[in-house]
């Protein structure tokens, strides 16, 4: 999946938007993630790829922790 694509359709919201709301301000759960992006808010269609987004990023960032 490329940082461009639409994540969220209902809102438009792109991947990359997500991924900031969680590298950056620390977005922990689907719901911090909805209320800061809006992605999620619309058909709740996407919220299990927040949650995998959420999940990735979290691994990612243990691991360059413990690199
Ligand atoms: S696709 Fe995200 S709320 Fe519908």
């Amino acid at each position: 999946m490329s940082d461009q694509q639409i994540l969220c359709r209902c809102l438009g919201i792109p991947r990359k938007t997500v991924e900031q709301a969680i590298d950056i301000f620390s977005a922990e759960t689907i719901e911090e993630v909805a209320r800061m992006t809006e992605a999620g808010t619309g058909c709740m269609c996407c919220r299990c790829k927040i949650k995998d987004l959420i999940q990735e990023r979290k691994a990612m960032a243990k691991q360059l922790e413990l690199a």
